[in-house]
């Protein structure tokens, strides 16, 4: 069935420290946000894509990609889980509830399609993530505002959760408000809400190419890997 796609994109980027919102910085010449919006309107099915922007955004609209009849917007909120939510509003006044939706960052420009599919094929509550390849230390507070190890977790039990994540549409509304009524600390993506409701959403590995562009060095990680994607093309 055909499905919907969110894409929280009102985040201020503090920890890329740039002087524009990190969505808006060019890879290879175009706005990150173009890469992600160009890359969701290739995925087949797609039904459309509701963008959560800020109060403030004056460039979401300058975006060429903006101008496909399948992108909406919405203004978002203060944290990543009220953008979802104004999003997840506004779809929920035209389609059912039973819908499926995506949730997908803004600043995950390099998913690959093969990933989308798998992500369409599993259960109807799933999420892309990357099993860790770092042994995963837990912290506590050390001596003299230090941190140190508390302990080891075990790595093959562990994975990093990415985006997309998918649910059908009234009850990802539902135990996202639900969640943030509760801890709204707690609720740093779509699946948190789900678990606090008691779902176990599945888990889809996805390939290395699907990070969140979040610190300086991704930029520079994300223009070779378009690069690299450019040339297989044209090979
Ligand atoms: N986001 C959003 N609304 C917010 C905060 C974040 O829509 N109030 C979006 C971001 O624009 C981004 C996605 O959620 O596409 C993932 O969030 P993150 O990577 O944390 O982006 P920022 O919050 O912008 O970055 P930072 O945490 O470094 O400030
Ligand atoms: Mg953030």
């Amino acid at each position: 069935s055909n499905y919907w796609v969110i894409v929280p994109a009102a985040g201020s980027g503090k920890r890329m420290g740039a002087e524009i919102p990190k969505q808006y910085l060019p890879l290879n010449g175009k706005p990150i946000i173009a890469h992600t919006l160009e890359n969701i309107l290739s995925w087949p099915g797609l039904e459309g894509v509701i963008v959560a922007i800020a109060a403030d955004d004056c460039e979401f609209s300058s975006i060429a990609a903006a101008q496909d009849p399948r992108v909406f917007t919405v203004i978002g909120g203060a944290e990543r889980a009220q953008s979802v939510l104004a999003a997840l509003d506004y779809l929920s006044a035209r389609e059912n509830p039973a819908t499926p939706v995506l949730v997908h960052d803004a600043a995950r420009p390099l998913v690959a399609l093969d990933d989308i599919q798998k992500l369409l094929a599993a259960a109807p509550m799933a999420l892309l993530a990357q099993p860790a390849s770092d042994t995963i230390k837990q912290s506590q507070p050390g001596e003299g505002g230090s941190t140190v190890v508390r302990q080891t977790l075990p790595r093959d039990q562990i994975w990093l959760a990415q985006t997309p994540q998918k649910a059908p549409l009234g009850l990802l509304r539902d135990t996202l408000m639900r969640g943030l009524e509760n801890d709204p600390l707690a609720i740093t993506d779509e699946a948190s809400a789900l678990e606090q409701a008691g779902y176990h959403p599945e888990l889809v590995a996805a390939c290395r190419s699907n990070f969140k562009i979040t610190h300086p060095a991704d930029l520079i990680l994300a223009e070779a890997l378009l690069r690299h994607r450019a040339g297989e093309l044209s090979a």
